[in-house]
């Protein structure tokens, strides 16, 4: 089967290439400065912009989108957004497995794009959409072309390409020295794999502390990792992991808060990222830490986020 045209879309050029923020005025510390991307900016709203769109551009030019079958994939919610964003751009029809917890926002937007939504049992947690998305992908392999953004390793060389370049360059032009810290959350991996290999292959002196909610359902974006049954995205490099930092949301949710008085309106995860820079900055003798700042905290509101 022919393979469909690969379309133009002016919203592809404005992924990435986002503003890069100090946060390190939330945590009061001396003498350690906290660079984070802010990802809130892209189209879709979140850091899975970038991922998205690789993996969406990559399957129309191999043909694996071929007209005929829908774009399958599992999300806790971003990703979703980003699929459903871009697919409708590019005149791709796209199915999307979600947890039923996912914030309103999310859901209205993704339906709003045109997606077909299968929500699953928010008490199963994230991994076992990530099982209806490979059941229903194994069972109809003529209706579905399964994405799979735990296992696609354009996931993570997105990040390695835009996300790792964007925060080596632009915090060796502000500061004239590269990072000693990288602190990245888990979701599916490809972020901490992606920056965290570009800023090895460069400075092998870079730490990577990840941040992980240690219970369920945690932040979300976020994985807890650790638990027996816990499934390990395939695209996670473990061994670039330095430091493992628990992050409960009681720390997230005041730090997003300080975080949006500084100008900055993010989502928990965010709060979570920079509240373990804090920690690092505050343990451990760096100068500087870079970070991400997922997504925008307009995504929230229904949860009571900003309420307060
Ligand atoms: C809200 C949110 N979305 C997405 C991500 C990206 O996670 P990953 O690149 O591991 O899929 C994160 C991780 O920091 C996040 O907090």
């Amino acid at each position: 089967m022919a393979a469909i045209p690969v379309r133009e879309s002016p919203l592809l050029a404005r992924v990435g290439h986002v503003p890069l923020v100090e946060v390190g005025s939330a945590c009061e510390l001396a003498g350690c400065r906290v660079f984070a991307t802010l990802e809130g900016v892209n189209p879709g709203g979140s850091i899975k912009d970038r991922p998205v769109v690789r993996m969406l551009m990559k399957a129309l030019q191999t043909g694996h989108l071929d007209g005929e079958r829908r774009l399958l994939d599992s999300s806790s919610g971003n990703a979703g957004i980003s699929y459903a964003l871009y697919g409708a751009a590019l005149g791709v029809p796209v199915t999307l497995v979600v947890p039923g917890n996912a914030s309103r926002e999310r859901l209205d937007r993704i339906r709003a794009s045109g997606a077909e939504l299968i929500l699953t049992d928010p008490l199963e947690g994230y991994d076992f959409a990530v099982a209806e998305a490979r059941r229903l992908a194994s069972e109809q392999p003529e209706r579905y072309w399964y994405c799979d953004q735990y296992s696609n390793e354009e996931n993570w060389r997105a990040h390695y390409d835009t996300t790792g370049v964007e925060l080596l360059r632009g915090i060796i032009a502000t500061t004239g020295r590269p990072p000693d810290v990288f602190v990245a959350g888990i979701g599916t991996g490809g972020t901490l794999t992606g920056v965290g290999r570009r800023m090895k292959e460069a400075y092998p002196a870079t730490r990577v502390v990840a941040a992980i909610p240690d219970e369920f359902p945690g932040i979300e974006g976020l994985k807890p990792l650790g638990h027996p049954g816990d499934m390990v995205p395939a695209i996670l490099d473990e061994s670039l992991i330095d430091r493992r930092l628990p992050v409960r949301m009681e720390d997230a949710i005041p730090m997003c808060r300080r975080l949006a008085r500084a100008g900055l309106f993010v989502g928990p995860s965010a709060g979570a990222l920079v509240y373990a820079a804090c920690r690092v900055a505050a343990e451990d003798d760096v100068r500087c830490i870079a970070t991400v700042l997922p997504d925008t905290g307009e995504r929230y509101v229904s949860t009571g986020l900003w309420a307060s």
